[in-house]
């Protein structure tokens, strides 16, 4: 039995005892599963999209097809701009404008359930993908939406219960693209020069196949692939001209965290992250960026050769995943077809990402705008009680990650995660490696401490947040090797949290009431229970 069929049987167990509790007005009961199944016609939709999950067999290496799982879609309404396909698994992308009205018929085509949310989209409980609201195969879900975000570069995947993991990894992510009016006014590249970049590790068989096993250790650290793909596809290199480009990048990996920056040395120039323009360019040696997390990059390539190079590499830190040693065992790819990846070592590597090749001497490029849109930085003084604070403790128990000392339930929520509707809400998260067993330092013999000393990126449902501090407890060392690279002004739906630190965020809970999930976005993680419900009422 594979991993993934050991999942698909857990989730089938699950759906088994049948937990949902009632039906709510509108909404079908099948199988004691709440499903939205027909739209609301007094929803008057701008954009109509049909979008399938479904299987797939496409070229990603030289030679045989993969088998994946892939998001297909069908625009039925609206500009033409609002859907792309992209070669590869990777669904397409979605374009949407702020303050258009959504409606997408979700089909499962899959042979397992699946269930859709909309990362980073601020939208009712009902259309955000919880993981109850998951369909079988041969049944339509219909999400219905109000663009309330900004401009600025969010996704879609699969949240299956104990299937995230497996179907992520399979293909179940697409991006999701926002403009709106501040970001026509700063003409940014756009067209052939903005260019969206997912980046995500996985490994093959020898026969072309997507190879996701886990043992116990691979579960606790996450699955580490041995090839990059970016946007779905193996050994990019993208041509561009000498001129600026704007790039969108999501970490779309499972577990796998990178250290970005240029092999020249050129320091990165971020002009977004996870939700939307920052306030003004920021510059940075390296960033960070940890699964579901995006930034958006200025880059100019005028005054370069045509013929020349410049690389975005991972370069190499302490601190991460490659402390817990061993891994996959080289693949197939095992030195990698992107240069030097070694599928043992874990993320503790130097080795390209993407490659961008300079092919075309043009005249004129736009110059960086000084300032990006206007942002409010939210204060502590925002804050609805401030003196309550909403815990988000990283711990671990019987070789489970928790939140708060406890795993997922469906539908369940303690007294701390009740949020007031319309609240601001201070959110410490913490992630005490020293106090679970030595942490960084080593720990007892190894085990539980090499356990606890993993980075967590912690995503909340819902609206983006602000980070107010990040305080690291235990300072010196392997912290100091990523400490540069965390964007912390701006808005954000994940949050890279390392062995020793406490990040205080600043959240505010409006509009919508209902069961709101924080997790962690290791998938892996995820999928083992490091994930809670707010219930915002
Ligand atoms: Cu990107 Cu709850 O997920
Ligand atoms: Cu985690």
């Amino acid at each position: 039995m594979t991993d993934i069929d050991y999942k698909r049987r857990q989730f089938l167990q699950y759906t088994a005892l049948g937990t949902l509790a009632a039906a709510m007005p509108g909404f079908a009961f099948a199988e004691n599963r709440v499903i939205n199944k027909t739209p609301d016609h007094s929803f008057k939709a701008d954009v109509e999209i049909a979008l399938t999950a479904q299987t797939a067999d496409i070229p990603i290496l030289p030679g045989a097809h993969t088998h994946v799982f892939k998001y297909t879609g069908k625009l039925l309404k609206g500009p033409q701009t609002a859907l792309k396909e992209l070669p590869g698994y990777l669904g397409p992308i979605l374009n949407f404008e702020q303050g258009q009205k959504v409606r997408i018929f979700f089909h499962n085509q899959l042979p397992e359930p699946c269930v859709t949310h909309w990362h980073g989209m601020h939208v009712p409980q009902l259309m955000d993908g919880h993981p109850m609201y998951a369909i079988h195969h041969g049944e339509q879900y219909v999400y219905e939406f109000e663009v309330k975000n900004p401009a600025g570069t969010n996704w879609y995947h699969s949240h299956t219960h104990e299937l995230m993991a497996s179907q992520v990894y399979q293909g179940l992510a697409g991006l999701i693209t926002i403009t709106d009016e501040a970001e026509r006014r700063l003409e940014l590249p756009s067209g052939e020069y903005d260019i969206p970049l997912v980046i995500q590790d996985r490994s093959f068989s020898q026969g072309n196949q997507l190879r996701y096993m886990l043992n116990m250790h691979q579960r606790m650290r996450g699955f580490l692939g041995d090839t990059i793909l970016v946007n779905g596809q193996s050994d990019s290199a993208i041509a561009v001209k000498t001129r600026a480009y704007r790039l969108r990048i999501l970490n779309g990996s499972n577990s796998r965290i990178y250290k970005l920056g240029w092999d020249d040395g050129t320091p990165l120039i971020a002009i977004g992250t996870d939700g939307g323009l920052l306030e003004k360019p920021q510059t940075f040696p390296y960033i960070m960026l940890a699964p579901a997390e995006r930034v958006e990059l200025w880059v100019d390539f005028s005054g370069r050769k045509p013929g020349s190079n410049l690389t975005l590499q991972n370069l190499a830190y302490q601190g991460s995943a490659a402390h817990m040693g061993g891994g996959m065992g080289g693949g197939r790819h095992g030195m990698g077809r992107m240069g030097m990846m070694d599928g043992a070592s874990g993320q503790n590597d130097v080795f390209p990402v993407v490659k961008f090749r300079i092919t075309e001497q043009i005249g004129d490029s736009p110059a960086l705008p000084a300032t990006l849109v206007p942002l409010r930085r939210l204060t502590t003084t925002d804050v609805t009680h401030p003196d309550t604070t909403v815990p988000i403790t990283i711990g671990m128990r019987h070789m489970a990650f928790n939140l708060n000392g406890k795993t997922f339930e469906m539908q369940n929520y303690s007294e701390q995660e009740k949020i007031p509707l319309n609240s601001v809400q201070k959110i410490k998260i913490s992630h005490d490696s020293q106090g679970m067993g030595g942490g960084m330092r080593g720990g007892r013999g190894g085990g539980m401490g090499m356990m606890m000393a993993l980075p967590h990126p912690i995503h909340l449902h819902g609206q983006q947040f602000q980070i107010l501090s990040r305080k690291q407890n235990n300072p010196g060392g392997a912290y100091d090797t990523v400490k540069d690279g965390f964007i912390t002004s701006g808005w954000k739906d994940t949050v890279l949290v390392m062995p020793g630190e406490e990040v205080e965020i600043i959240k505010p809970f409006k509009d919508y009431t209902g069961l709101f999930l924080y997790h962690c976005h290791n998938l892996e993680h995820e999928d083992m229970g490091m994930m809670r419900n707010f219930f915002v009422s």
